[in-house]
Parts: C-alpha cells; sequence; structure tokens
C-alpha cells in the first residue's frame, strides 16, 4: 500500500513511534538497511532553496543503497510548462519514491493523487514534517521519551514550522503550546486537528499571546525564522510584529531547569534568538540538524516497506 508523508499527522501515534525508533537503530548502525540497494532512484525537488534538506537526502538515500537524484525546479519542466500530476506519472515509473521542497501545500497533494510511489514533503508553506522528526528524535535523545513533555514555539505560529509543532507534537503525546501575537498564530483547522489528536494521546495543546505563561516550566524551547521562504516582502512588517517574541536567556531561565532550545535553522541571530542562547549550553541545534539524516532514512525505509507489502 502507497503511504504519503505530506502532513505530521500522516502517521498515526503508533506509527510515528516507529519511525522514530528505526531512526534511533539506523543512527547507531548508520548501513543496516540497504532498501534502495540496485540501486534505485529517489528524486528529490526543491522549488526553494536549502541546505540541510538537500544534504540529508542526499546522503541518506546514498547510505540506503540508492541513487538520489536532485532536481532543481527552474531546471525542470515542473511549475512552469508540466503539472505536478503529469511530473508525478512521469517519475512513479523510474523512482522508488518522490521528495519535494515546494510552496503551496495543494501542489503536494495533487502529486500524491494517485501516485504509484510515496511522496515525501521536504517543506512546503503550511507544513515541515522531516523536521519534525528530526526534533522528536533529538528530544528523545536528550530527555528521553517525549511523550508528557511540554514544548513552547515562540514566533511566527501561522508558519509550517508552527503548524507542524502542533500535529507532530500531539501525535508524540506531548503538551504544545504556542506563543504568538495576534496575525500571526496557527490556522484553525490546523489547531483543531492537533486538538482532536492531544486528546486521543494524553497531550494537550494552547495558543496564546502570554509569553511569560506559555514559556514557564517548558522542557523544550522552539522558535524559527520570523521571515519564512517566500515571506521576504513582509520582513519589517514581521519584525515589529515580532519582536517581543526572541527567545533570550531570560526566556531560557523561565523554561525547566535543563530545557533545551531547538531551531530548525537557518537562523537570524538577533531576531528570533540571542546568540547566546542558540550558541549557548541549552542548545542542541548540530544534534537536531544531523537527526535530519537519521530521521528521514527511517522514513524512506518505513515508507518503502509499505509499498512493498
Ligand atoms: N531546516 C531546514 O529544512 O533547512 P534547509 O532549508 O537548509 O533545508
Ligand atoms: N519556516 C522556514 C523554515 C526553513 C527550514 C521557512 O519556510 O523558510
Amino acid at each position: 500500500m502507497i503511504r504519503h508523508f505530506l502532513r505530521d499527522d500522516d502517521l498515526t501515534p503508533a506509527e510515528q513511534r516507529e519511525v522514530l525508533e528505526l531512526a534511533a537503530v539506523l543512527k547507531r548502525d548508520r548501513f543496516s538497511a540497504r532498501p534502495l540497494e540496485g540501486p534505485r532512484s529517489v528524486a528529490v525537488i526543491f522549488d526553494k532553496t536549502s541546505t540541510r534538506t538537500r544534504v540529508s537526502f542526499h546522503v541518506g538515500i546514498s547510505e540506503l543503497g540508492g541513487s538520489p537524484l536532485i532536481i532543481s525546479t527552474a531546471s525542470s519542466q515542473l511549475g512552469g510548462k508540466e503539472t505536478a500530476s503529469d511530473t508525478a506519472r512521469v517519475l512513479e515509473r523510474q523512482v522508488a519514491a518522490i521528495v519535494w521542497r515546494t510552496y503551496a501545500q495543494s501542489g503536494l497533494e495533487e502529486m500524491a493523487h494517485g501516485a504509484l510511489v510515496p511522496v515525501v514533503n521536504a517543506l512546503s508553506d503550511d507544513f515541515h514534517p522531516c523536521q519534525l522528526l528530526a526534533d522528536l528524535l533529538t528530544v528523545n535523545e536528550h530527555l528521553g521519551d517525549p511523550a508528557g513533555r511540554t514544548l513552547v514555539f515562540l514566533g511566527d505560529g501561522e508558519s509550517n514550522m508552527g503548524h507542524s509543532y502542533l500535529l507532530a507534537c500531539a501525535t508524540a503525546g506531548m503538551h504544545v503550546r504556542i506563543a504568538a501575537p495576534v496575525g500571526y498564530q496557527p490556522r484553525a483547522d490546523v489547531v483543531a486537528d492537533a486538538e482532536r489528536i492531544a486528546a486521543e494521546t494524553g497531550g494537550s495543546v494552547v495558543v496564546g499571546d502570554d509569553i511569560d505563561a506559555l514559556v514557564a516550566g517548558a522542557d523544550v524551547v522552539v522558535t524559527d525564522t520570523w521571515v519564512s521562504m517566500g515571506r521576504e516582502d513582509e520582513k519589517q512588517r514581521r519584525i515589529d510584529a515580532l519582536s517581543a517574541y526572541r527567545v533570550t536567556e531570560e526566556t531560557m531561565a523561565e523554561a525547566a531547569e535543563g530545557a533545551i532550545f531547538l531551531h530548525c535553522l537557518p537562523a537570524d541571530r538577533g531576531y528570533e534568538v540571542d546568540a547566546a542562547v542558540i550558541d549557548g549550553p541549552q542548545s542542541v541545534i548540530w544534534d537536531e540538524a544531523e537527526n535530519r539524516l537519521h530521521a528521514q532514512k527511517a522514513l524512506l525505509v518505513w515508507l518503502l516497506a509499505k509499498a512493498a507489502a
């Protein structure tokens, strides 16, 4: 059965746990799974720029025995001359999976509709689910099982990261808090989906603008750029609206003792986070960046096994 990973809640709580356990195994024994041996190819398509996603998928697909086919949209027919659906019809006869970083979530849905191979969201305007697998793996490494832990996200809550923290952390049974000003709070339908999942997993969801109350006692403090890709025209308005949400040493002092700091990167030091925090002792951003590799390898192994079943 073909399964896709377009949003964080495309994995059930049990499935998310399975993928994360596999990621830990693949981190310990890096070359133990080679389902792409042959080699089979995986297409990795970028409509937006990338460092971590590009490198981790390229290296990960190679380590699984496969051949990564990294495609920049500007040098392909996708976008301008050819639909996502027609592109999928061409690729699915030649590759084992399609990974796509794009703008509209609807493009990914179109790509996945009826596709004969798994389609993976490598970041859209709405979600960044591969990043959240890496983040949860990192939380597990530093704090143990994420279930029952509290994570607070400060900043642009209507971004792909804000939305993915809601869905993925609720799936993991975490208490997720989004601290964002009115106008930058997450989409109501995503909050509702996260609340529904949290009710099943024992987690909880809070969205608000009372920064002190939301940060108090959090085990994990996270933020993201205030100016996501595609939002560059709104830069000054966003800086003005979000400046109170910067993660500072004072913010970290309000969190739980032993709290960790995460950031998906790239970061704008002095804007969403102070250098003293992101480069400080509570920051685990380099583990988080490395874990993109292990988490995505596990995801691909899992999706390919489902496709072969
Ligand atoms: N975090 C992340 O997705 O980084 P890149 O934009 O460099 O891929
Ligand atoms: N929210 C950011 C994430 C970058 C990995 C963006 O979309 O640009």
